[in-house]
Formats: structure tokens, sequence, C-alpha cells
């Protein structure tokens, strides 16, 4: 039995599409949300495209309590710090705190293309001020688009990047990852790293608009065991 993932802002885009790939490779998911009954549809939803699987919807606070190890935070950079602040009390040692959030222009009034400066470097370094000490914070998700996860018929076939500054949780972060076909994970380096793969997502915007496409990434010269 694979431990349960808690993705808060599993109601919406990347997170609902996270969900439905994690589902689709077995693993129990419970959704978050700030409204259980959100939650909960966004669930059904999940199960309605992977029969079978085990995905149920909570508040972010009971979601991510219910976590075994790993809580995914999928939500605006805007509404990053409250939503961390609101689980705060949820989280111990035993968490690892997977965060997609890019600070995006739109945040401040600005365009998807540019980034907002975040003071403590990333989002992600931001995030990892905000939880409580212990808990480790571990980036990633940053380029994959939200509908090509939530399309199943879609062949992912391409990278992910991981920050972190433990080997230990990334390496949680990459075997859970590596479960969702056609994603390969990569070890992008500590968390201040993050900085970096985070600006990727506002150039993919870019060229997503300029190609009208759904552009990721692929690094090459691998070896085959990454
Ligand atoms: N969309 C993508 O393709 C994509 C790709 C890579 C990275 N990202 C990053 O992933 C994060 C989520 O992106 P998204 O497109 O999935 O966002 P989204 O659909 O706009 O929002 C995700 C969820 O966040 C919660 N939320 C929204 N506004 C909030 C607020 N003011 N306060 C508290 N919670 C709020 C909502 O959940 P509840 O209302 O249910 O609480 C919402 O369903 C962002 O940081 C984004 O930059 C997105």
């Amino acid at each position: 039995m694979s431990d349960l993932v808690a993705i808060l802002g599993g109601t919406g885009q990347l997170g609902f599409g996270l969900a439905v790939r994690l589902a689709k490779a077995g693993v129990p998911v419970v959704i978050g949300s700030r409204d259980a009954t959100r939650a909960q549809d966004a669930a059904e939803r999940v199960v309605g495209l992977v029969p079978g699987s085990d995905v149920r919807g909570a508040d972010n606070v009971e979601a991510s309590a219910a976590a075994t190890r790993v809580v995914v935070i999928a939500v605006p950079f805007a509404s990053q710090a409250s939503t961390i602040k609101s689980i705060q009390e949820s989280l111990t040692e035993q968490h690892i705190v997977l965060d997609a959030t890019v600070p995006l222009g739109p945040a401040i009034g600005g365009k998807p293309t540019q980034m907002v400066g975040v003071w403590q470097g990333s989002a992600a370094q931001q995030a990892q001020s905000l939880v409580p000490s212990g808990v480790r914070v571990v980036s990633g998700l940053h380029t994959l688009a939200a509908d090509l996860l939530t399309d199943l018929d879609h062949d992912l076939d391409q990278d992910t990047f991981v920050c972190g500054d433990r080997k230990a949780d990334k390496a949680v972060v990459i075997e859970l990852l590596a479960k969702i076909d056609g994603l390969r994970v990569v070890d992008a380096g500590r968390l201040d790293q993050s900085r970096i793969v985070e600006g990727l997502t506002a150039m993919l915007i870019g060229i997503n608009i300029r190609y009208k496409t759904h552009a990721g990434l692929q690094v090459v010269g691998l070896p085959s065991t990454a």
C-alpha cells in the first residue's frame, strides 16, 4: 500500500492534474481545499476519470494532517503564504512539503511571463521559511502543464525538476513522481536552485503563447539510470 499524498489546491488546475496522474499510478490521494465540499467534488471527478482509484477530499487542515509523508502545495503564489500558515499545526517532522508554487507576475497585477521577486530567493524558500521547524520543503512540478496532466490520453514524455536541501527528502519525492507514466524526475540541486527552475515556467508560458501549445522540458545527456 502506497503512502497517502495530500494535494492542497487539488481543486485547481495543476493539483487536479497531479491527482489524476497519481491516482492512475495507484497512489492514494487526499485532495485539500479551503472548502471540504469542493475537495470532495474534485475527488469524485478524479475517480470518474480513474475508476477504482483511492481519492478522497477534505479541507486543507485535515488533508495535510492525513498525509503520510508528502503534502503538495499547488496554489497561486498570492495565496501560498496564507495556505501554509493555515496548515502549520497539521505539519510534523514526518512531512515533506512538495511546493509547486511559481511567483508569477499576476500575483501583483503583472504578466504571466514575468516573475515576482521573492525576498527569500524563490517561492520554495519562502515556503521553507513558513513551515514549522523540522518540516522540509522540496520544490517540483513547475514545468508541467496542468492540461496535459489531466489528459490521460497524452503521453507526458518529459522531465520535472526537484530541488531540496536533503537527498533523503528528494528521494521520497523522486520515487513518488517517478510513478507517473512518462515522467522523468531530475534532481536540480539544493532548494536555492528553485529560483532558476521556477523561472522556467515563465519562459514556458511565453513559448506556449507564441506557439499555441503546452511545451515541456527534457534534459539531454543524463545517464539512463536518471
Ligand atoms: N496550471 C499549471 O499548468 C501550472 C504549472 C506549473 C506550476 N503551476 C503553479 O502551481 C500553482 C497552482 O496553479 P494552478 O493553475 O493550479 O492554480 P489555480 O487553479 O488558480 O488554483 C489552485 C487552487 O488554489 C486555491 N486558491 C486559489 N486562490 C486562492 C486564494 N486566494 N487563497 C487560497 N487558496 C486559493 C484554490 O483551491 P480552493 O479554492 O479549493 O481552496 C484553487 O483551486 C501556482 O503557483 C502555479 O504557478 C501551475
